[in-house]
């Protein structure tokens, strides 16, 4: 049974470390270009990035850690670099499962998968069977997702479970058939690369997450950069809604 932790619903804590970051990895390309490299080469080394911020997360006490790294729209990259990356993807999840597992780490993949190979299908479930039982924490990757293909997708599969909820349906029914249900929705989106915009990742969940945009490209990241993000996220009030004053803490103050 899924848990609801919906910020609209409830109002969640805001903890000091955050629960739950989502990243949206971007800039490999422009990193390579700067180096006269090609486009797949910033890929390579955006790879060494993301285990950097893995452990850097698992030693810093996150619980779940999601990162974009192929949207439904990257499909419409050139050819060639769309099948770099899904061989890269093969490479890494035949390469670092039994790493993950080491490090007791629990490794999901969202996003639609009819898309890929058979040979990639059976190891994203392989990985995922083989740390299915790890919680140090749960990393998640998002591939061939896409925000609004994950609303879609959800009111599609509650609605061939409860036809009748066709009549009419809550947050509560929906929110169990949505990627991650069972997670905390993220404390903290990072979007590296400079630009500022969600590009159709997690809009469901994201609503209010707090938002932290740099200009480092994504190879470049690591447990430093992480560190400052963190350190922007803890200065931040976080109302879902309310006032300053109603938040906890604020009241005696108020009503002295
Ligand atoms: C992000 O880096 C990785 C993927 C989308 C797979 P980009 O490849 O988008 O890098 P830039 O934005 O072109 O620099
Ligand atoms: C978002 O980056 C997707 C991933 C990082 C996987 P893009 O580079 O595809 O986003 P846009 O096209 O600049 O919005
Ligand atoms: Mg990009």
């Amino acid at each position: 049974m899924a848990l609801f932790q919906s910020s609209t619903s409830i109002i969640p804590d805001a903890p000091a470390v955050p629960r739950h970051i989502a990243i949206i990895m971007d800039g490999n390309g422009r990193w390579a270009k700067q180096r006269f490299l090609p486009r797949v080469a910033g890929h390579q080394r955006g790879v060494e990035a993301l285990r950097e911020v893995v452990k850097a997360c698992r030693s810093l006490g996150v619980d779940y850690l999601t990162v974009f790294a192929f949207s439904s729209e990257n499909w419409r990259r050139p050819a060639d670099e769309v099948s770099f990356l899904m061989s890269l993807f093969l490479k890494i999840l035949e390469r670092e499962a039994a790493n993950l597992h080491e490090n007791n780490i629990c490794l999901r993949i969202i996003g639609d998968r009819s898309r890929f190979g058979n040979e990639l299908r059976q190891t994203m479930r392989k990985a995922e069977q083989l740390t299915a039982d790890n919680n140090a924490l749960t990393l998640t990757i998002a591939a061939n997702y896409g925000g609004r293909w994950d609303v879609m997708h959800a009111v599609q599969a509650m609605l061939k479970d409860h036809p009748q909820l066709a009549q009419g349906f809550t947050e509560e029914n929906l929110s169990p058939y949505l990627s991650m249900s069972d997670a905390p929705e993220p404390d903290l989106f990072i979007r590296t690369g400079g630009e500022q915009r969600i590009s159709n990742f997690m809009l469901w969940q994201l609503a209010y997450t707090e938002l932290y945009f740099t200009d480092v490209l994504w190879p470049e990241f690591g447990r430093k950069e992480l560190e400052v993000a963190i350190a922007s996220y803890q200065k931040r009030e976080r109302r879902f809604g309310r006032t300053s004053e109603q938040l906890p803490g604020k009241q005696e103050k108020a009503d002295a």
